[in-house]
Parts: structure tokens; sequence; C-alpha cells
């Protein structure tokens, strides 16, 4: 049995963002000197500070601002190896090329599992300083059978939201046979990957896998019981929006270079009960130094939008969301208030999870305190640490 209070009230909140607009202001419900209460790990009462019920015990906030923890859909934390080498290259003029991802392949498959555990752990709890409670791990840094079942083992050690990636880049070996591998992926790899995953992924990219390649992979792991998301639209245009609209995923990561009809998929897409978010990572466009894509033109349209990290060893190497908010206000044109809602409710919706990434009754207790009075401050002070604690399931995590 835990010991813990099993109420929590926190008040003297300056801003809360319960990121649901029956609580409060906006669309992300902000309340200003609020309070909340935790009940058993799950938010039990919002509101004024003055309504606020009585509860085992209180922290008070000093005028500082709460939120949602970060809910982070994308990143490939399983891995070995580094490649800050191609990354001063890449700033110096060399494009960013999905080749480097077999220089992280073959530094994977070298690592123990203790090793790759070790660095995936340390990366969750990078993320979880800066505030993401709700973080999705892939697999792609293996591409065998037994490579990427460990990956994902090891992914299933630090998150509840696992992906198969086995369809990142074709495998080295076969590099003369891309059908061959696809067909490893959509068969053995499938049978040995399903049980440790929740979604499916693929790389649908010009030099990773076409059209008719990444529509079998999808349906192959949905036929299987796995939910799809897909990486399109990153380093060029391309038919990944599409295919993800078309297959109902949930998410399409990356949308950097969109066609208008891209963005009509996307925000027809938003009418359905549930849509395929367009995640944009922002850090993966400022590190490869790629265009912005137009984060404006998609919400205008009507589209659910995202914001996640990517985190991985050769196209971004960040973990803060703070950071990928800031730049997506700054050049993607978000206001602060939807950059903070994308890497909040936006990440939910991403994962279709309706528990986290916003602060309701009912929902998890996972909830960051911030340095600051608002969340504009997010944006308003790049590169700044403003994160003063984390509560994961109404546990402190940070
Ligand atoms: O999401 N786009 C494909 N995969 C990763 C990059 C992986 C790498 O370069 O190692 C991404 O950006
Ligand atoms: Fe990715």
């Amino acid at each position: 049995m835990s010991d813990l209070p099993s109420t929590i009230l926190v008040d003297d909140i300056g801003t809360l963002v319960t990121n649901d607009p029956a609580l409060g202001r906006g669309a992300v419900g902000e309340i200003e000197d609020a309070a909340l209460v935790i009940e058993d790990g799950r938010i039990a009462w919002t509101g004024p500070s003055g309504r606020a019920p009585a509860a085992d015990a209180r922290i008070g906030a000093a005028g500082r601002c709460v939120l949602p923890g970060f809910v982070d859909s994308h990143s490939h934390i399983v891995f070995a190896g580094d490649r800050s080498r191609e990354f001063a290259a890449r700033m110096s003029g060399r494009p960013y090329s999905a080749g480097g991802i077999r220089t992280t392949v073959a530094a994977t498959r070298e690592a123990s599992d203790a090793a790759l555990l070790d660095g995936a752990r340390r990366l969750v709890r990078e993320a979880a300083t800066q505030g993401t409670t709700t973080l999705e791990v892939k697999s792609g840094y293996g591409l065998t059978v037994a490579d990427e079942e460990r990956s994902l083992a090891v992914a299933a050690r630090v998150t509840d939201e696992v992906t198969f990636l086995g369809a990142h880049v074709v495998a080295p070996e076969y590099a003369d046979d891309p059908q061959g591998y696809v067909d490893l992926v959509t068969g053995p790899m499938l049978d040995a990957c399903a049980p440790h995953a929740r979604w499916i992924d693929v790389f649908c990219e010009r030099g990773a896998f076409d059209e008719e390649a990444s529509r079998r992979v999808l349906t192959a792991g949905m036929s299987r019981g796995l939910l799809p998301r897909v990486h399109g639209n990153q380093l060029g245009h391309g038919p990944g929006v599409r295919l993800a609209v078309e297959l109902g995923a949930a998410s399409v990561d990356h949308c950097t270079y969109l066609a208008p009809e891209d963005v009509d998929a996307l925000a027809q897409a938003a009418a359905r009960p549930e849509p395929t978010v367009a995640t944009l990572l922002p850090g993966v466009d400022f590190s490869t130094r790629q265009p912005y894509p137009d984060a404006r033109a998609l919400v205008d349209a009507g589209a659910v939008v995202a914001l996640a990290s990517d985190c991985n060893p050769g196209s971004c190497f960040t973990s803060s969301l703070a950071f990928c908010v800031a730049v997506a206000v700054r050049d993607m044109g978000l206001t602060p208030d939807e950059a903070v809602w994308a890497a909040t409710a936006g990440g939910a919706r991403a994962l279709r999870r309706t528990d986290v990434g916003h602060l309701a009754p009912g929902a998890r207790a996972d909830l960051t305190l911030l340095e600051a009075p608002n969340h504009l401050y997010l944006a308003y002070r790049p590169g700044v640490p403003q994160v003063a604690a984390v509560w994961k399931d109404g546990e402190l995590v940070a």
C-alpha cells in the first residue's frame, strides 16, 4: 500500500492550462488563480482557488503555471552510437540523408540489451525533467527479426506506447532486394514484433519505402491488430499524408512538404471521430535545415496538429518539447496557445489517448509546474529551463 495522501490540493496556481474549453478561457481552457485536486493519481477537481475543496495534503504553486504534461507522440530512443559529426557536417551544408540511419543500425546491433535499456531510460528521464509525461517509442534501428524484437522489448520497459518500425529503411543485407525486405517485415518480423507493440509505422519516402510497399507494411500490421501511423512528406512531396488518411492512421508525422491536396486531406480527416493528426516535428526541420511546415495553414484549414520531438540520434537529438513549442511559434505560425495545445492535447490525439493531454476531472494527474506565471513563457523564454516539478499519475517524477 502506498502511504501517499489520497487527495492532494494544488492551489495558488497563477495560470492553470486544462485544455478543456468548458473549464476555462480559450482553446486551452485557461483558469487564472486556480487550484486542482488529485485523487488516486487522477484529477478529481479543477477550478478557481477560492472554491477549492479540502484535501489531505496541500502544495502551493506560488502563482506559477500548471499545465498538462507534454505528450510526445514520436521518438526513436532505442539506439546506440553517436552522429554528432553528421550533424556538424549538415550545418556546414551537407544535406540530411536517410542513409545515416544505417550508421545507427550498425551501432545498435552491436549494443547489448542492457546498454539499449540504459540509453532509453536516460532519455525518458531527460524528457521527464523537461515536462514530458507520455512518450511514444519506436524500434527501427535493428532491422533484423531479432534486433527489432529486442528493441521493442526495451521500448516496452519504458513506455506503453510502443511502435514497430521495422520499415524504417531497407536493411543493408537487402539492399539489392527491397521486396524481400518488405516480405521479411510483413512476415517473420511482424510475427515476432506484433506482440510487443501497439502501433505499426513506416517511413514512406523516396529512399525508404514507396506507396505500395508502405501500404503493404501498414495493412499487414493492421491485420495483426496494430494501429497505423506514418512517417511522411519529410524530405519531399509524396504520398505519405494521403496514404495515412486513406488508412485512417492516427497520425502522419513530419509533414514538412505539403501540397494543397495534403492539407485538404488532413482537414477532411479532422472531421472524423478519430482524425489523422498532422504531427509536426520542429526539431527535425531545425536540425536538418529543412523548411518549416506552415502549421498556420493546417490549423486554419481545420486539421488537428500535434507537436512531437522525434528524439533520435540522426535527424533531431532533442527531447525538449518546450524547444519544439518555441520553434513552432517563432517559425511555423502557431500561437503560443496553439503550440502548447499541440504538444499536450494534440499529442494525446495522435496517440488516440483520452486520459492524458488535458486536466479535466478523470484525466491522469500528469502535470508540470512551470517556473513561470503562465504557459506563454514556454515560447517567450526559449532555451531556459522552466520546469519546476513534474507529476505522473499523481506522483512526483521530477
Ligand atoms: O523521423 N525519418 C525517418 N526517421 C527518423 C530519422 C532517423 C535517423 O536519421 O536516424 C526521423 O527523422
Ligand atoms: Fe521519426
